[in-house]
């Protein structure tokens, strides 16, 4: 597909029309974690419904948003759902969000994702710092005519940014709670992973899994911004317990960590210089 053909534009004069003031930081908000929205002072609302070329709540089942407003000190754009390859979307339409936000002025981006733990040291509820990942989802956010102001190739060599992640290390460490670091391979979905897929994921030097981010990291970079990423372990990836993998029970895991990625991103927030 032509990534030209979603109007990034006439998205971008929707939801700026509503703004008071640009954005400096895009958060993205996976699946269970959206209650940061509520800390939002002066916060605006759009309704992904009132962005021009994104899919009627009934196509996608359950609705997102946009909230705008000002947390710890930051003016933030946060955006609560995002658009998922398994639901059948395009690409440049799973992508726009970010596009969107950048073209509002955030400079840099924090993404949150659920994800399935492989390494030893995730379990449900524990958080992970993404370090590095794994495009495992067989396509590439950047294929196609090369976006106007788009890095044709971006470098990966440091997908997530150094200054980001230290900050967020210094932000856990002070408030006394647990970040793991590791390296996030992103897959297709709808379908949890097979044992076998597991057991090659961890060969592979993947720690945890997931449906999601990649292909808006990949966007990010590509128009030169940092990127910050948290994975919230909701289960043990497949065949690594006993447990069989029901979606509901994957997402009611981790109220607790929730909050704890909350604060940590609160933190993360309170020290990014403007
Ligand atoms: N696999 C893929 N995606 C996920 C998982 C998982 O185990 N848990 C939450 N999202």
């Amino acid at each position: 597909m032509n990534p030209m053909s979603f109007d990034v534009k006439r998205a971008v004069a929707a939801v700026g029309a509503k703004l008071v003031d640009p954005p400096e930081v895009l958060l993205v908000l996976g699946s269970g974690l959206g209650g940061l929205v509520e800390l939002v002072e002066d916060a605006v609302s759009v309704s992904f419904e009132d962005v021009p070329g994104f899919p009627p709540v009934g196509v996608k089942g359950h609705s997102g948003r946009y909230v705008a407003g000002s947390l710890d000190g930051r003016r933030v754009l946060i955006q609560a759902g995002r658009f998922h390859l398994y639901e059948g979307l395009p690409m440049e339409l799973v992508c726009a969000p970010v596009r969107i936000a950048a073209a509002l002025g955030v400079r840099a981006c924090i993404f949150t994702n659920a994800a399935g733990g492989i390494s030893r040291k995730l379990h449900p509820g524990s958080l992970m710092l993404i370090d590095d990942h794994i495009n495992l989802q067989w396509r590439s956010a950047l294929a196609g005519a090369v976006v106007e102001g788009d890095e044709r190739f971006p470098d990966m060599s440091a997908p997530y940014d150094g200054e980001l992640q230290r900050i967020a290390v210094a932000a856990a460490l002070e408030l006394g709670e647990r970040l793991e670091r590791g390296t996030y391979a992103a897959v297709m979905g709808p379908s949890y992973e097979t044992p076998a897929e597991v057991r090659m994921l961890a060969k592979m030097g993947a720690d945890a899994v997931g449906m999601s981010t990649v292909p808006e990291v990949i966007t990010a970079r590509a128009m030169g911004l940092p990127c910050l990423g948290f994975s919230l372990i909701t289960n043990h990836a497949a065949g690594l317990s006993l447990e069989l993998l029901d979606h509901d029970d994957v997402m009611a895991v981790g109220a607790q960590a929730r909050v704890k990625l909350s604060k940590i991103i609160c933190g993360v927030l309170s020290r990014i210089q403007s």
